[in-house]
């Protein structure tokens, strides 16, 4: 059964989510703060975290996690997460659901595939994946939250 309907005093419990971000120009961390009042509106209790500032309880307590960075590549071709060395720094998911997120300006290629299978790697139960453009941040990550929480029964 999802968290979010196991009933505790009456009422439903929220659900748990943690948002995970590298970024080094802040397209990222903005997504991230979306991606976290989206889930928030729809009603989770949500925790934003860089990936040098991980709370190890909160994140083994989360239900779900979104995990972004950037797409590094050479615009038409080579796209690949951003700093992965620093995304692979974070704990092991294990058991995880994960929705994998990233930002990129003009086209990202196959980079979130690619993020998808390094966070399977490190042990996630990968749920979703998307690129998103880093000037309509806002649209984006609100239609991707609404899809994830919706395939997760959030
Ligand atoms: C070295 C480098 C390579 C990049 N390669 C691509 C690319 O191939 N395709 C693309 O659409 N954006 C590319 N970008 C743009 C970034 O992905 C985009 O600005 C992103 O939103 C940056 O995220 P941040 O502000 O969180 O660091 C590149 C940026 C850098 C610095």
């Amino acid at each position: 059964m999802s968290p979010s309907l196991e009933p505790r005093n009456g009422e439903p419990d929220k659900l748990k989510v943690v948002v995970i971000h590298q970024s080094r120009t802040g397209n990222t961390k903005r997504a991230a703060e979306l991606i976290g009042g989206a889930a928030e509106a729809a009603g989770a209790t949500v925790a934003v975290r860089p990936t040098t500032n991980i709370d190890m309880a909160e994140l083994a307590d989360a239900d779900l996690v979104f995990v972004g960075t950037w797409v590094d590549g050479l615009i038409l071709f080579g796209h690949r997460p951003g700093d992965s060395t620093k995304v692979r720094s974070i704990p092991k998911l294990w058991d995880k659901r994960v929705a994998a997120f990233m930002t990129h300006a003009i086209n990202p290629g196959r980079a979130a595939e690619r993020f998808a299978g390094l966070l399977e790697e490190h042990g996630a139960d990968v749920v979703a994946f998307r690129s998103l453009n880093r000037r309509h941040l806002e649209s984006e990550a609100a239609g991707f939250v609404a899809e994830v929480m919706a395939s997760t029964g959030g």
